[in-house]
């Protein structure tokens, strides 16, 4: 099958002409769409919901929710009324109002999304938390934000030090039998006997909305504030990129604990008024597949680890199932093969559309559009409204063709506002000339189409899940056998990269496959399973700088046999 280039499949888009739209876009034509336009004030949630409750949509499915032991549906009628009650019930028994930090750490369920939406209607900022985190993750979340209200299980609030943080004063429990203190609230039961009316809290365009944590190559996760403004880009995108039309039946594969699954999971598609499918559970590739034939999925947004599973679980298997329906299938998180496209074409008949953005940007970037033709390899070209460029470490422009930094010029509306606590951490984005630094490498050809090269800095990408590598060593270093240790991400074939460590033990310690172990164990303990190095490698002496910093540059070249490179600045 040629893969030069896969032209555009006949079809009616929201976006049918990019060159044109690119010439005469303007982001207020967007932002008309919204209630600040007449009132000078918005919130998510409403524009997210309450509006479409209030429309025609009134009765269309919202929310399409199944795991494996619960399936049900939610209208944007339904979905007004509970978030209501859940803002109300927040309010009542968490006192939480506008700007506080509201966190939610439980796995998907229908709660979750009244929960995230309800924090909202308070004017709170809300903190998703992937479910697979353990405590040091939490802890460090929940203290760098000094977050007020916390919701989660009763199975995930063993891993709450709750003792140790001071600033939070309740936590909301979804589960059965809950026994309620001054700081445990029965959240189903506070949320059931809410009042179903609220006073919406109408703010600024610029203020709170959530904060994503992140990990960079050094330092701490650090929290990635994103603003009410976002909806300009999130909807907008929802519409010329998922391309989500009245009809369509949308399935997200994230987890709200990513900035996929806010992002693209509950924002866009209702911004735009879709029915929105969500999913919880472990990935199973029979599941996935029952589940684009059961809901009748039209527009599909995965990733590219998810892609090979299912790739490697056989052709055999989709054939047993009817995707007839599936009209339109994206990918974002990581580099997507031409391999993988070749595969959707067989099994789908479906091109399948990359797309390029980060926490950091809030919505998409850089991406294939379905009208126009796609290079596989290429994560497309820059959204209208948005200038994109490949820039040297200077902030000038380098012409097609040149390997440099993927930059994009600053102020695109879904852009972060703040770096929680950490000034001089957000300005570090920024080059001369008004240049956000993505931290990949990439260039752009002369039919301005961009390619991914890789990131610039140490930064992990597993399983489409960003890793910092200095957490995972911090981790590693608190076990009580070991001197020294570096992270770094060595090329897999299904999961982008996989974590190695290598680690130098202290005198008396035996280098055992039963150590490697239990130093695994205990970083999947303190930290998260997708955190845990696969492999983890012994040597005596690790290589650093003078000035003690691990050189992760000297370790990959170590593992992948290549060149060290100037090494004028390690130590003897
Ligand atoms: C990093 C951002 C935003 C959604 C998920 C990831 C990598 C993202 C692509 C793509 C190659 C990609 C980049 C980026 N990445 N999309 N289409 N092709 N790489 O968000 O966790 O903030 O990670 O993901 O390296 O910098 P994130």
């Amino acid at each position: 099958m040629d893969l030069q280039a896969l032209p555009v499949v006949q079809g009616k888009y929201n976006l049918e002409n990019y060159e044109d739209t690119c010439a005469n876009f303007d982001w207020s034509d967007t932002e008309k769409q919204f209630s600040w336009y007449e009132t000078g004030r918005v919130n998510m949630a409403y524009e997210a919901i309450d509006r479409h409750a209030e429309s025609f949509r009134k009765n269309k499915v919202a929310l399409y929710f199944r795991d494996d032991n619960r399936e049900e549906k939610y209208t944007f009628r339904e979905m007004k009324l509970l978030t209501n009650k859940a803002a109300n019930a927040l309010k009542t028994h968490g006192n939480v109002e506008k700007g506080d930090r509201v966190f939610i750490f439980m796995p998907r369920s229908p709660e979750l999304y009244f929960a995230i939406l309800g924090s909202i209607k308070l004017g709170a900022i809300v903190g998703p938390l992937f479910e697979a985190f353990m405590e040091g993750a939490v802890k460090d979340r929940l203290e760098d934000s000094e977050a007020k209200a916390l919701v989660t299980t009763p199975e995930l609030l063993e891993r709450v030090p709750v003792e140790e943080l001071p600033n939070l004063k309740s936590v909301f429990l979804v589960g059965k039998d809950i026994e309620e203190s001054d700081t445990i609230i029965d959240f189903n039961k506070r949320m059931a006997e809410a009042d179903r009316n609220l006073e919406i809290e109408w703010v600024d365009r610029e203020d709170g909305l959530i904060l994503h944590y992140t990990s960079g190559s050094t330092g701490r996760p650090k929290g990635v504030l994103h603003v009410h403004n976002a909806m300009i880009q999130q909807y907008q995108t929802a519409r010329w990129v998922l391309d989500l039309q009245e009809e369509d039946v949308y399935w997200c594969t994230a987890d709200p604990g990513w900035v996929t699954g806010t992002s693209y999971g509950i924002f866009g598609p209702w911004l735009a008024g879709a029915s929105n499918v969500i999913v919880g559970g472990r990935f199973k590739p029979e599941t996935w597949y029952q589940t684009l034939e059961d809901f009748g999925v039209t527009v599909w947004y995965s990733a590219p680890t998810a892609f090979r599973m299912l790739m490697s679980a056989g052709d055999e298997l989709v054939k047993q199932f009817d995707l007839s329906e599936l009209r339109h299938v994206m990918s974002v998180g990581e580099p997507l093969n031409p391999e993988v496209i070749r595969w959707g074409l067989k099994v789908f008949n479906k091109r399948i559309h990359d797309t390029w953005w980060m926490t950091e940007t809030g919505a998409q970037l850089i991406v294939n559009f379905p009208c126009l033709e796609i290079k596989p390899g290429s994560m497309g070209k820059p959204i209208p409204g948005v200038e994109a460029a490949i820039v040297d470490d200077q902030g000038n422009i380098l012409p097609p063709n040149r390997m440099g930094n993927l930059a994009i010029k600053k102020g695109w509306p879904s852009m972060m506002r703040e770096i929680w606590n950490n000034q001089a951490k957000y300005d570090s984005y920024f080059l001369p000339g008004g240049w956000y630094v993505s931290g990949d490498s990439a260039y752009m050809d002369e039919d301005g189409y961009f390619f991914f090269q890789g990131r610039v800095d140490d930064v992990i990408m597993t399983s489409g899940e960003r890793v910092g590598p200095f957490e995972v060593e911090s981790k590693i270093l608190e076990h009580p056998a070991v001197a020294e240790a570096g992270v770094i991400g060595k090329p897999d074939p299904v999961r982008g990269e996989i974590i190695k460590a290598f680690v130098a033990l202290l005198e008396g310690n035996e280098p055992t496959d039963e150590l490697k172990e239990d130093i695994r164990q205990f970083v999947k303990k303190g930290l998260a399973a997708h955190a845990a190095p696969r492999e983890i490698e012994f040597r005596d002496k690790l290589p650093k700088t003078r000035s003690g910093k691990i050189m992760r540059r000297v370790l990959k070249a170590w593992e992948l046999d290549l060149p060290t490179g100037d090494l004028s600045t390690m130590e003897d």
